[in-house]
């Protein structure tokens, strides 16, 4: 390898290294799992707020959003076992320390997917976007203490 090259490499890891996550190497990998079902919740959130920002709702859209919203809202819970606070997770220790309070963070979040959806189906927008924004302030609020980045 020529002494040119040298810098190039090294700059090439320290990114890889900067940017690489570390694997779940775990059984069952509770983690990625939890990180990939809170993924796969944003995915469908996300539009619903673009919608209503842009000023183009669309009542079926809207509807088929929030409804698969509320099958995915229940998928990261069951892996945040006890003994899963490792990396890769983004997780504070506060999510085990008190479990009390994370609980009812995610039974608020449970709560207003709930009402979410209800008001999709009134296709009443006013109404959607008070129950959107409640869902998003769940999501906030959970993170701001139990989520790290
Ligand atoms: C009751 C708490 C709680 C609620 C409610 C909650 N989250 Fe999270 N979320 C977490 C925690 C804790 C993590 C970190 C998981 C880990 O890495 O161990 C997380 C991680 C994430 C991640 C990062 C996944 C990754 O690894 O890149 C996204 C995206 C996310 N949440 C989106 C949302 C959205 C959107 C909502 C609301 C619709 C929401 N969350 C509601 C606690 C919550």
């Amino acid at each position: 390898m020529s002494h040119r090259a040298i810098p190039l490499v090294c700059s090439l890891f320290l990114l890889l290294a900067a940017c690489g996550e570390v694997e779940d190497t775990r059984p069952g990998q509770p983690v990625k799992t939890r990180q990939q079902a809170f993924k796969d919740i944003i995915k469908v959130f996300e539009p619903m707020g673009v919608m209503l920002r842009e000023k183009r709702y669309e009542p079926e859209k809207f509807l088929r959003l929030a409804s698969a919203l509320h099958e995915k809202r229940d998928a990261p819970w069951a892996h945040f076992g006890p003994d899963t606070n490792y990396p890769p997770t983004k997780s504070t220790p506060l999510v085990w320390e008190d479990s009390a309070r994370f609980n009812q963070e995610r039974d608020t979040f449970l709560a207003a997917t709930d009402a979410l959806l209800a008001a999709a189906k009134t296709q009443d927008e006013a109404k959607i976007q008070v129950a959107y924004d409640a869902v998003h302030a769940s999501c906030q609020d959970c993170h701001k203490p139990f989520k790290t980045r």
